[in-house]
């Protein structure tokens, strides 16, 4: 009988994000396409007696009852009947508050965590229902790899394996709230859409430029607004010979696209000077990682 579990939580981020207008249920309607990248947190998960218990290593990290792992883990021990308690390790890695989808991931990890380790009869359906109430994200963290996402994000169609991308990631030192930037969010505000379809069609051709060109993200005309550094940020990349730069879900964090690794690696030595959340990283791979 296994006792824990470490499973890797990879960051996500928004090749493109488009809202298409405002729910009944108050949320936005989205088409976006999201990709994992291989900035992972490590979430272990060890069975005890009783009650649950987070651990983290970063201090910008909340551990109580209000944590998006510890409601994960209560939701899906108790919709179970299980008597038995987690202690939950998170390895922070992936920066908080930046639009990468760091605390949904965690959550999607320890549902996965959990399920193996009670050995839960819970199909990938209801999986994805559980993962749905705990935030918009979490079900397409569950999923993984690349994907056309809609509804409130969790209507997702997988997109076929492309091209491996090589990114810069760059978080300025501020968090924002998705909740707040969704709110100031008006449509007439934006000045580029993404074209959705043509950023697919380029990124099933295995085609960077084409898909370079169709890369936006409507919700910079909320953030960008706020703190005008993450403009400055994605010309900095551009300059520094990024094929295209935009911020990923409602920010702050940007990401910024090289078609060769020598002048990302240069990029990020350069802007890790200034901005201490600065990553290299690409695409994630299942497998091999962990
Ligand atoms: O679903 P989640 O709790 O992660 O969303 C955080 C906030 O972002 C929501 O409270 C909502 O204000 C906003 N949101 C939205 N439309 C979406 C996803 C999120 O308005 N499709």
């Amino acid at each position: 009988m296994i006792t824990s579990i470490t499973i890797s939580a990879p960051a996500k981020v928004n090749l493109t994000l488009d809202i298409k207008g405002k729910r009944p249920d108050g949320y936005h309607e989205l088409e976006t396409v999201m990709h994992q990248i291989n900035l992972l947190d490590i979430i272990t998960i060890e069975k005890q007696e009783t009650g649950i218990e987070v651990v983290t290593s970063s201090e910008l990290v909340i551990d109580d009852e209000t944590n998006l792992a510890y409601r994960a883990a209560a939701l899906i021990l108790e919709k179970y009947n299980c008597q038995a308690g987690v202690k939950i390790n998170i390895q922070k890695n992936i920066p908080v508050g930046a639009g990468l989808a760091g605390g949904s991931t965690d959550a999607a990890a320890v549902l996965k965590g959990i399920r193996q380790l009670f050995d839960l009869p819970v199909d990938d359906r209801t999986l994805h229902e559980i993962g749905l109430a705990l935030g918009s994200d979490v079900p397409f963290c569950l999923q993984g790899g690349t994907a056309l996402a809609t509804g409130r994000g969790e209507i997702l169609s997988m997109l076929p394996d492309s091209l491996v991308l090589t990114m810069v990631i760059v978080k300025p030192p501020y968090q924002v709230s998705t909740a707040e930037v969704y709110k100031a969010f008006r449509l007439e505000q934006v000045k580029r859409f993404p074209d959705t379809n043509a950023f697919i069609e380029s990124w099933c051709n295995c085609d960077m430029i084409g898909m370079c060109d169709h890369m936006e993200n409507v919700l910079e005309s909320v953030t960008e607004e706020q703190y005008a550094e993450i403009k400055t940020i994605k010309n900095q990349l551009v300059q520094l010979g990024a094929i295209k730069s935009i911020m990923s879900g409602s920010g702050p964090s940007v990401l910024a696209i090289f078609d060769q690794l020598a002048p990302a690696a240069r990029a990020f030595e350069i802007i890790k000077k200034t901005c201490q959340e600065t990553y290299i990283v690409s695409s994630y791979l299942k497998e091999g990682v962990l």
